[in-house]
């Protein structure tokens, strides 16, 4: 199984992938994207570094990272787990499988789990949607997943090592 491997927060890291999109235009939001995918989340040192780079003031960073649930701005658990909400996967019981998810790791949506193990977050389509209901974790999409099978998902979860750069 693949995870994702963020890396810890590092202001030089955050300088270097500023400096290589500061100069594009429309680059806030692909900035966001790639300092999200370096660091798992959206730390508030970053937005500084950011609106200093392309002159705009923090609230307005700020403004576009909650228009999207996409961001994040707390470091999530070990794990995020993304179930599929959309219509291929819906139509063949994603919507039970969401409701079972939330219930059997008694979180919300945006949510992390207790122990720290596992953040669930909604997506929308996968690529996989012949065989939905689809699940992804890190790089690896799973696919016709069921509570049975979610729950295996979750259990081989809590043996994994995750390496943190
Ligand atoms: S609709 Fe779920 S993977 Fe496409």
């Amino acid at each position: 199984m693949t995870t994702p491997r963020f890396v810890t927060w590092e202001p030089s890291i955050a300088q270097t992938i500023i400096d290589e999109f500061k100069a594009k235009p429309g680059a806030l939001l692909p900035l966001l994207h790639a300092i999200q995918d370096r660091f798992s989340y959206i730390p508030e040192d970053a937005v500084a570094l950011i609106a200093g780079a392309l002159k705009l003031s923090r609230a307005e960073v700020h403004g576009v990272i909650s228009f999207y649930h996409h961001f994040r701005t707390k470091q999530p658990g070990r794990h995020i787990v993304e179930i599929c909400r959309a219509e291929a996967c819906q139509s063949v019981g994603a919507r039970g499988l969401e409701a079972y998810a939330k219930s059997a790791l008694g979180v919300q949506y945006h949510q992390t789990t207790a122990d720290n193990n596992i953040t669930l977050e909604p997506v929308y389509c996968l690529g996989n949607c012949s065989c939905g209901p689809s699940v992804r974790v890190g790089n690896e999409v799973y696919a016709e997943v069921d509570s049975r099978r979610f729950d295996e998902l979750v259990n081989s979860l809590k043996t994994e090592r995750v390496e943190i750069l």
